[in-house]
């Protein structure tokens, strides 16, 4: 441990970070590379960025200790504010009490009983894909996990009629993303992007028509004088108020609106597209799981498609999608930044010290995970969860600012995952290198290249 002037942080590396950037763990595009070189220092470790003081935390009472403890001396860490270039006041990069009435805006539009409406559209479009592809094709799987993401998010979020604009979407969030994982990880990048550089200029370009088209929808939605024709997350938003516990009747304005749905739009379909890829992998490099898988598919659905009722019976798949958001968690990290001094475990940490957490480095812990790099769906049997802390698998974070999209995101998962399986399997073109490519979430960095094979049983389905 480390005594400074009355603060107490963990053991970790002697110099600056950027004194280290020849070493093999100093990559600023595998941030990964250095939260393993940390785990040398145990249950937490300490660096410094320039001025800043820096903790990585590995164990899960400390975790619990920032999220739900002591929350209220935490805010999101710089680079999530960094986001607002893009996502302005939303849930995601807001603090306080804009957070919290973002929050119980939204909440009733995340309840359970409303997402179940959506389990339909997600297994029609999911069907519809899997109708698309040909016996022995070679594809990029992530790639296609995008589409149908993005696809079952805009149709969710912004109802089905509008699908000129989904595909406007598309193209306008693919410039924006690509532009946007660079921007967020710049110390200035508030400042680089009113200037002409031509990448700029393309960002600036790609957001100013995201926003048009965002917009558009917003004002017709906001005209009509009969929302619930749109069984949709838009029209929730534009009727919603902030009617519950601690609200004040408040309506959301256009601008709110905006920063709302474009958050749920990125933070939604990115992050499901990469565990749909990864689980793709794990099922190709493990046929025995494949295997019960597929037993357990065509035994409760019996040929038929799934619907939101076999989701309970969908017990296996539900724990390989488990197993694979622990391997290969889409959301990577999370931080925050302390806002008053605070104590953590046995260490007391100043203003202004960035805190993180890596689900990745936590969720293969060899303590809560033996022999943690083996995909094995088992360990998310009930009895085996009941063994471990709650912070030892958090895919979707905790505390109060816990995923709004969960639910969801297990409905669509699950669903899409059991309606493409029904039909299809894949193979894993041999030779080709896996890698990862820790952005805002976890992608596969080169995609995940198979060849998609019929599976025998049931060729005859539609
Ligand atoms: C497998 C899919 C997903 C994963 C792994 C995931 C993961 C996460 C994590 C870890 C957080 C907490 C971040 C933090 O506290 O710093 C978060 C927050 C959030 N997620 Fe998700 N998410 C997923 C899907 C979704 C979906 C489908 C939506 C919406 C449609 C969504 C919307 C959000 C929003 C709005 C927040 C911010 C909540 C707040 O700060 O109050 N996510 N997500």
């Amino acid at each position: 441990m480390v005594r400074r002037g009355g603060y107490i942080y963990p053991p970790g590396l002697r110099f600056n970070l950027p004194f280290y950037r020849f070493h093999r763990f100093f990559d600023p595009t595998n941030p990964i590379l250095l939260f393993e070189h940390l785990r040398q220092f145990g249950r937490a470790a300490h660096y410094r960025i320039l001025l800043h003081d820096v903790v990585l935390l590995n164990d899960p009472a400390d975790i619990a200790e920032v999220l739900i403890d002591k929350a209220a001396c935490f805010g999101k860490d710089r680079t999530q504010k960094r986001m607002k270039i893009l996502l302005g006041e939303g849930l995601i990069t807001s603090d306080g009490e804009t957070h919290n009435r973002g929050r119980r805006i939204a909440a009733p539009a995340f309840h359970r009983r409303r997402i179940e409406r959506y389990a339909t559209q997600i297994v029609e479009l999911a069907a519809t894909l899997r109708t698309q592809w040909q016996p022995g094709t070679e594809l990029n799987i992530a790639t296609e996990m995008m589409r149908l993401s993005l696809q079952i998010t805009a149709r969710t979020l912004f109802d089905t009629e509008v699908t000129a604009e989904i595909h406007e979407i598309n193209d306008q969030v693919n410039i924006v993303m690509d532009l946007y994982h660079f921007l967020v990880t710049l110390p200035r990048a508030e400042l680089l992007l009113n200037t002409p550089l031509p990448q700029m200029r393309r960002f600036r370009a790609a957001r100013k028509r995201l926003d048009e088209v965002v917009d558009g929808m917003i004002r017709a939605r906001r005209a009509e004088t009969n929302l619930d024709r749109h069984a949709d997350l838009l029209s929730m938003l534009v009727a919603a108020r902030d009617d519950q516990a601690g609200g004040d009747g408040h309506k959301l304005d256009a601008q709110q609106i905006r920063d709302q749905v474009l958050t749920l739009f990125l933070a939604g379909f990115e992050t499901v597209a990469n565990a749909l890829a990864w689980t793709w992998l794990l099922l190709g490099q493990n046929p025995e799981a494949e295997a019960r898988f597929h037993a357990e598919l065509d035994s409760v659905l019996g040929g038929r498609l799934p619907t939101l009722e076999d989701m309970p019976r969908l017990e296996y798949t539900a724990m390989v999608l488990s197993e694979s958001m622990r391997l290969y968690p889409p959301a990577w990290a999370m931080g925050r930044e302390v806002l008053e001094d605070v104590s953590i475990g046995p260490y007391r940490f100043r203003k202004g010290t960035m805190v993180f957490f890596s689900q990745y480095i936590v969720q293969r812990d060899p303590k809560w995970f033996p022999d943690p790099e083996r995909f094995c769906p088992e360990r998310f049997t009930t009895a085996a969860k009941a063994g471990r802390p709650r912070f030892a698998y958090f895919p979707f974070g905790g505390g109060g600012r816990q995923c709004i999209g969960e639910s969801f995101a297990w409905m669509e998962a699950i669903l899409a995952l059991a309606t493409i399986a029904q039909r299809w399997r894949v193979e894993l073109i041999p030779g080709q290198k896996i890698e990862l490519q820790p952005k805002i979430t976890l992608r596969p960095k080169n995609g995940i290249k198979v060849k998609v094979v019929p599976r025998e049983r049931i060729q005859a389905m539609p």
